[in-house]
């Protein structure tokens, strides 16, 4: 991929994807990155951990600092906190499904949350575990969705089984190892974004 200015790309720009119907009506009160507890209880959300983070780059390989990051997913049973999901699902009344952070110096995000569950979109359909991402650098803006590695529901999704090879992979949290520090059971994963212009 050749780029303006004959500048050659190091990195492949993340693909968009639909933002859906359950971004948040209202936006809740606690946008912080934990979206696992809401700030001033403390009862947690059910499901499994979820520490994520990422960077945040160009599609030549630099840093995006001080992205606007909005991030929006369903709660471990897979229901979404918003009056047009007629999952049967629960909601979950300890977790946020919402968080507004801002990448750093180096393009680092870093958010707590928990695994979202799947979800019926439609009959003979169902949603893999996603999140939602609305990133906004200074000059691109990117609506996405993050998927999980390994999840078998991927490669019957709709939006998701539509991208090239190449478009997959820039959608996947890859796992890592967790380390003492985090709660047993708890998931590590990894997902960077590139935009176009950052
Ligand atoms: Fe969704």
């Amino acid at each position: 991929m050749q780029l303006a200015f004959g500048q050659p790309a190091a990195a492949r720009p993340t693909s968009e994807q639909v933002s859906g119907p359950f971004y948040p009506v209202r936006l809740p009160a606690d946008q912080d990155a934990d979206l696992t507890v809401i700030a001033g209880r403390t009862a947690r959300a059910q499901g499994t951990l979820v520490y994520l983070s990422g960077r945040v780059t160009n599609v030549r390989g630099e840093p995006v600092p001080n992205a606007d990051i909005e991030v929006w997913q369903a709660n471990a049973a897979g229901r979404y906190t918003h009056p047009a999901d007629d999952n049967a699902q629960p909601i979950d009344p300890h977790f946020d499904g919402y968080a507004r952070i801002r990448s750093d110096a180096d393009g680092r995000y870093r958010l707590k949350t928990i695994k979202p569950g799947a979800y019926p979109a439609a009959p003979g359909w169902m949603r893999p575990p996603h999140i939602h991402f609305d990133i906004r650098g200074r000059h691109s803006r990117l609506v996405t969705q993050m998927y999980f590695e390994g999840e078998e529901l991927n490669a019957k999704d709709r939006f998701f089984d539509r991208l090239s090879p190449a478009g997959k992979e820039g959608l996947l949290a890859r796992y890592g190892t967790p380390s003492a520090q985090h709660e047993p059971n708890a998931l590590v994963a990894v997902w960077n974004i590139v935009l176009i212009a950052g």
